[in-house]
């Protein structure tokens, strides 16, 4: 049994270069996420969320430090290898949804894996079975501009499946949508983690997901604090 954890990051530290000194948004941050959690990353704005979901993506490198994702080093990867490990090793939802305009619900959720190499075919199931789950069904020829902010939400979460990503990553995935439509994006996160065995990383600064969650991981100015958020 492998015992090591999917995610290991030691001294994690990005430096922002921006006038003189830079802006440190995270600080030598240490910490290590198991297969199956759902992570909470909580903190206020500025506290380093996004930076730190950023480099767990492979959309942005660290300044100095280590991060290891499922045995690989990611700060070592080529930019071409980093675009594999988007793509198959990392599924990410994003507060404002980041659909593509021209593409449909089914066409956006599907590209991810025709960019990976898989066989339309396949691709097309996957994508219906998920659409189906998130009862996106009857909206899958609807385009993006067509639907409402749950409904885009959900299309995203469907895009980030599509690769069977060993983690899940979502950055205030509820940040654009009402109480209910953001109630039930959790709840779909909650069901991935539960009923599917979902790593999950989740930023918020809400208490919208206290509850699903297995660990809280709180980050104050660029460091992390501890793991119980009492201080926030
Ligand atoms: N591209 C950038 N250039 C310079 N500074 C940046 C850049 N991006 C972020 N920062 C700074 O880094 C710090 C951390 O920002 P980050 O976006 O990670 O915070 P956050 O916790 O996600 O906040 P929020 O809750 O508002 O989304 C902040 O001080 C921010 O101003
Ligand atoms: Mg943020």
């Amino acid at each position: 049994m492998d015992l090591s954890p999917l995610i290991f990051a030691e001294n994690l530290t990005r430096i922002y270069p921006l006038g003189p000194v830079g802006v440190v948004a995270l600080r030598d941050v240490t910490f290590s996420i198991s297969s199956g959690e759902f992570v909470l990353l909580k903190g206020n704005s500025g506290s380093g969320k996004s930076t730190l979901l950023a480099l767990l993506g492979g959309l942005d490198r660290p300044t100095s430090g280590r991060l290891h994702v499922a045995g690989v080093d990611v700060t070592a990867l080529t930019e071409r290898e980093l675009t594999q490990y988007r793509r198959r090793v990392v599924g990410i939802v994003f507060q404002s949804f980041h659909l593509l305009p021209t593409l449909t619900v089914l066409e956006n959720v599907c590209l991810p894996a025709l960019l990976a190499g898989a066989s339309y075919e396949s691709t097309q199931a996957k994508a219906l079975h998920w659409l189906k789950w998130l009862d996106m069904l009857d909206r899958r020829h609807h385009l993006p501009g067509e639907l409402s902010g749950g409904e885009a939400q959900r299309t995203a979460v469907a895009r980030a499946l599509i690769n069977d990503p060993l983690v899940i990553l979502a950055d205030e995935p509820t940040g654009n949508l009402d109480t209910r439509n953001g109630a039930r994006v959790v709840d779909i996160l909650g069901s991935l983690h539960r009923d599917h065995g979902r790593t999950i990383v989740m930023a918020t600064h809400s208490p919208i997901a206290d509850e699903v969650a297995t660990r809280h991981l709180c980050l104050r100015d660029g460091t992390i604090v501890d793991d119980r958020c009492l201080s926030l």
